[in-house]
């Protein structure tokens, strides 16, 4: 039972700051913050853009994949569509797609067509990944696709969460439960757990498995911190979304403003275009502004992140887990670490 006394604290990205350390490093070009997350899986840019309707369909799949990263197609479609998908995105590709599946229904068909049309990895796509549901979809899945054919599940919390996914046959794990910034799992069940305190957490796993940082990333910075935490690499919704490349149609507000729909996955307005009605709700839809190419804004992210890794003085994302030092900051602190010039009083 839980007493008042030992409960955790836990603690999110604007909770902690890495400490600059000594480096002889000369330029980022030096830098190298690609990511191999086994089982044939390996990124340049350690970012994977998030299976969601107003995300990833094919012009993010291959803008993700042109600058190092990865699209991982979403399942809210039927299996034909889902398969134009990848097909369409496959002339295009060099490297990798994933494809998003459930845990029930059609889950092994829509692997099993990923699979003929050419996808890289697929993705095991739940809210609330330590569950029994997922063991069942995983040892079925591994038996289908081998040995040598990545799969990544999610999402899951904690260390018995990730151990679990792991020995289920998992290669990476999508890390945090709550944390989106369309997500209101934690208002609706009060369940979940501050997103970096997660990668902290299941850091400590000793099993040979991949860290997926996911959900309410900002920022470069916050990429950097969840790496420096134990991710191997971070998944984005928000920071993806309002591009040209992102699905959906542009709208503009009545000063002129461009915006573009970004929702949950488990909003009602996505499970009822999805399944025409909708059962519990777990997230919200909403609008972000329009931001031109998501390429653009991936290279300003790399940039961020090389910067990050040169600040703590490490090479590549290896050195920088072994390297990175955090520190608590106050609030004043949070304060003092955003741009706070048009707060001040004059
Ligand atoms: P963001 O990058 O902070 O916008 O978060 C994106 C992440 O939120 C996704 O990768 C999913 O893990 C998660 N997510 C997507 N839809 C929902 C939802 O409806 N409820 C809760 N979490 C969601």
């Amino acid at each position: 039972m839980n007493s008042m006394n030992n409960l955790q604290l836990g603690l999110s990205y604007d909770d902690v700051l890495l400490v600059p350390q000594y480096s002889d490093i000369k330029s980022r070009s030096e830098i190298c913050i690609g990511a191999n997350l086994g089982n044939c899986l390996e990124l340049t840019l350690p970012i994977f853009s998030s299976p969601m309707d107003t995300v990833s369909e094919a012009e993010m799949c291959i803008a993700m994949d042109s600058i190092g990263g990865s699209g991982i197609v979403h399942r809210y479609n039927s299996i034909e569509q889902q398969a134009a998908i990848v097909k369409e995105s496959m002339r295009k590709l060099s490297n990798n797609i994933g494809v998003a599946v459930g845990v029930s229904g059609d889950y092994l068909e829509r692997a099993s067509e990923a699979l003929q049309q050419g996808a890289t990895f697929i993705c095991v796509d739940v809210a609330h990944g330590h569950h029994i549901s997922m063991k069942k979809a995983l040892r079925r899945l591994r038996i289908m696709l081998g040995d040598d054919f990545h799969i990544m599940a999610g999402n899951v919390a904690t260390l018995d969460g990730i151990n679990d996914l792991a020995d289920w046959g998992a290669d990476s794990i999508r890390c945090n439960i709550g944390g989106g910034s369309i997500c209101s799992t934690r208002i609706q069940t009060g369940h979940g757990m501050p997103g970096l305190q997660t990668i902290f957490e299941c850091a400590q796993t000793d099993r040979d498995v991949s860290i997926i940082a996911d959900g309410g990333i900002r920022n470069s910075g916050d990429i950097v911190k969840a790496i420096a935490a134990g991710a191997d690499a971070v998944m984005c919704g928000s920071l993806l979304a309002g591009t040209l490349e992102s699905p959906g149609e542009t709208f503009k507000d009545k000063d002129g403003f461009s915006w573009k729909t970004y929702r949950g996955m488990a909003s009602k307005e996505a499970q009822i275009d999805w399944k025409g009605k909708y059962s519990s709700f777990e997230g919200v839809s909403s609008r972000v502004p329009c931001r031109g190419s998501v390429k653009d804004i991936l290279f300003d992210l790399q940039k961020g992140i090389r910067s990050g890794l040169s600040y703590t003085g490490a090479r590549n994302i290896k050195e920088f887990h072994s390297k990175a030092k955090f520190m608590k900051q106050t609030n004043a602190g949070n304060i003092e670490s955003n741009t706070h010039i048009t707060n001040r009083a004059w």
